[in-house]
């Protein structure tokens, strides 16, 4: 008999490979990071160029499509997300099933998965309609979904979108307006709030995005798979990262401020504390990350803006930023601000409430999910997903029946 723990010896060779750090998932024409030198770019267009001379919906078509829209391509393809940017009035019965106190992950998770019982005319993957239906249905969407997440926790009535607007002005008007008095969009709140979700549109093989394709490759429908891409997205190791950044901050200020962040770096040295400095590090950037330097950018536009260059919180974090960039500890190990720190300082600064952080960031990064999965679908190398593992386990063994057992 063959001892089941020598089993991969009789399935061939397998690379044992934990977090698939150095294995290729897929080819993907979207997204490309050159960790080293710091760099991202969409569909070979340098980030910073996009963040600076482009909308998210230019960026989303480009994601989407593979080149940039013309002045009327980018015309239709708003009027068409504009279309649809209402839920089905029924969608709104299942957030009352939510405890108010929910987080808006939890609520996302669910009702995302469900648009998959809602519209079901966009099922069908092998279609390329249902499948560009889906695509633009959830883009579309997002926006209302998720703050109707936040209006349902904070108990006010939920706000219909509308579509004179710009994307990112119509989710602050669905975000802050109530049936009392409107919202007035800020520009310069607006246009930070456009570049986050730019930033955070797509980024290769990411856990999340990784987990799209993985639950795609069995044929589940597309809204069955960003459902499965937010769940991911939540931990705290990646979308979680801005409110666990957030949270870190608070924690530092209840515990003294400013004057605690040499004893707060103390304790992220000290590995048996388990304590991380949230918003550093990064898997692929070890030099710099891009995007936390357009965030950082826009992150004292907001600041200036609004008036709160010296606010106690704000303070703190730019002290916190400065001292670990200082520190050999961090720069030993290559750990640096990435794009969360300052976004998460950003949407806190707009008046966004922490815990709907991740879900906005799950609203940007909506149509790379959207992207890659459709990218998935189209390539002929596509198979189930179904990696190998190496059994640690017990050997092979009898049962004892249960009244013999001791
Ligand atoms: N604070 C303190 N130490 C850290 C941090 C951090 N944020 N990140 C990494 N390290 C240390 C590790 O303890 C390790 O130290 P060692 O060499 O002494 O053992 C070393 O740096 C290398 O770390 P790894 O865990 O190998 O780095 P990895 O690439 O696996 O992890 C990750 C990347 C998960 C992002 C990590 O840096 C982290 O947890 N950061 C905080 C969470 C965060 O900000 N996530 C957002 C990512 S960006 C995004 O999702 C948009």
């Amino acid at each position: 008999a063959i001892d089941v723990r020598d089993l991969h010896e009789h399935i061939g060779v397998i690379a044992y490979d934990p977090g698939l750090i150095s294995t290729a998932l897929c080819s993907s024409e979207i997204s490309f990071i050159d960790g080293d030198k710091g760099e991202l770019f969409y569909r070979g267009y340098p980030i910073e160029q996009l963040a600076t001379h482009c909308d998210y919906l230019e960026t989303c078509y480009l994601i989407k499509n593979g080149e940039l829209p013309t002045a009327t391509q980018y015309d239709e393809y708003v009027t068409t997300v504009k279309r649809h940017t209402m839920v089905h009035e029924q969608l709104m019965r299942l957030y009352q099933g939510f405890r108010r106190d929910a987080h808006p992950m939890a609520i996302l998770v669910g009702v995302v998965g469900a648009l998959s019982a809602y519209y079901q005319d966009s099922l069908d993957i092998t279609n390329p309609e249902h499948r560009l239906l889906a695509a633009t249905r959830l883009v579309a969407k997002m926006p209302t979904i998720v703050a109707m997440a936040y209006k349902y926790t904070v108990g006010q009535p939920f706000m219909y979108p509308r579509n004179e607007l710009n994307y990112a002005e119509n989710f602050l008007h669905m975000m802050f307006a109530t049936p009392c008095g409107p919202y007035t969009p800020n520009p310069v709140l607006a246009r930070a709030l456009d570049r986050i979700l730019i930033l955070h549109a797509d980024h290769e093989q990411n856990a999340s995005t990784s987990t799209v394709r993985l639950s795609g490759s069995s044929g589940a429908n597309p809204y069955a798979c960003i459902a499965s891409g937010i769940a991911c997205l939540w931990g705290p190791a990646h979308g979680g990262a801005n409110e666990a950044c957030l949270n870190m901050l608070f924690d530092i200020q209840k515990q003294g401020g400013v004057e605690k962040i040499g004893e707060f770096i103390k304790q992220v040295k000290d590995k048996d504390s388990n304590t991380k400095l949230m918003g550093f590090g990064h898997r692929v950037y070890k030099n710099f990350d891009p995007r936390a330097t357009l965030m950082r950018e826009t992150c004292h536009e907001v600041l200036n803006e609004l008036g709160l260059q010296n606010d106690p919180l704000f303070k703190l974090a730019l002290e916190l930023e400065r001292i670990a960039l200082e520190d050999d500890y961090f720069v030993s190990r290559k750990l640096y601000p990435n794009v969360d720190f300052y976004s998460g300082i950003v949407q806190k600064a707009i008046g966004i409430p922490v815990q709907l952080f991740t879900g906005i960031f799950a609203m940007a990064r909506t149509i790379g999910w959207i992207a890659q999965w459709n990218e998935m679908i189209h390539d002929p190398e596509q198979k189930i997903g179904r990696p190998r593992q190496l059994y640690v386990g017990a050997q092979r063994r009898g049962v004892v029946p249960l009244k013999l057992r001791r």
